[in-house]
């Protein structure tokens, strides 16, 4: 089985954010660029990236009208990246068309809902009830809409499995066992998010700010 760990290089400066992948390849399956990098370094740095030979998670979240993110979709063709994200609450169409212009070896996964956002950030953009309700409700759309799956927590994703059985399941949040939980909030062992369903395990700062980064990415590949 490959490597399901994808190191989040939320790092600003490109050479450093290069020297990490390097350091730690051997132990991760793939690498995850989010919009800070994307909007700093462009194509010349995800390309720079893409030369380690490891996948690529393009995580930009599209949420746009669905002929814009069919287009922006069609635009990061030539990153050929693994996996992309988007909005679920972008819509079914918008969702469908994404879909429809991703790359045939493209994962197309759905954002449900921020974790930043709490039940009166979500009543002040017009939406009551439960986050959970929200979010139950936006993984429905989004596998109805032909996604390849959803981003979830680690404490959600056993859960979600059940009702998705063959959804391709994003997580992030993750701290192995006796480490610093730094601002995640809710975490789960890599291990027990991959025991539960996860097909893919995004892990930031345990990796990059380990003192010795190609140790704790090996550490938690042995625990795989
Ligand atoms: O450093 P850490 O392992 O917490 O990084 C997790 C990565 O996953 C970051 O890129 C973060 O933006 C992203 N993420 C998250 N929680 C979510 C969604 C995405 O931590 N709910």
């Amino acid at each position: 089985m490959s490597n399901p760990v994808y190191l989040a290089l939320d790092v600003p400066q490109l050479e450093p954010a290069k020297a990490l992948v390097e350091k730690v390849k051997a132990h991760i399956g793939g690498v995850k660029l989010g919009l800070e990098f994307f909007c700093a370094h462009g194509a010349h740095g995800v390309h720079e990236i893409a030369h380690c030979g490891l996948p690529i998670f393009l995580d930009l979240k599209f949420h746009d009208i669905p002929n814009t993110v069919a287009a922006a979709m069609q635009a990061i063709h030539v990153y050929e990246p693994a996996i992309v994200t988007v909005h679920a609450a972008g819509g079914r169409a918008m969702m469908e068309d994404a879909k429809a212009a991703a790359a045939a070896g493209t994962k197309v996964v759905a954002v449900t809902m921020l974790t930043s956002l709490d039940a009166n950030d979500l009543t002040a953009t017009g939406v009551y009830g439960s986050a959970e309700t929200q979010v139950m409700r936006l993984a429905e759309l989004a596998h109805a809409a032909g996604l390849d799956g959803i981003v979830c927590s680690g404490q959600e994703v056993g859960m979600v499995r059940k009702a998705w059985k063959d959804g391709f399941f994003v997580v992030p949040g993750l701290r192995p066992a006796g480490g610093g939980t730094g601002d995640q909030k809710r975490v789960v062992t890599p291990r027990a998010a991959r025991d539960n369903g996860a097909s893919v395990l995004v892990i930031g700062r345990p990796i990059a700010r380990a003192d010795d980064p190609e140790a704790a990415a090996r550490a938690i590949e042995a625990t795989l």
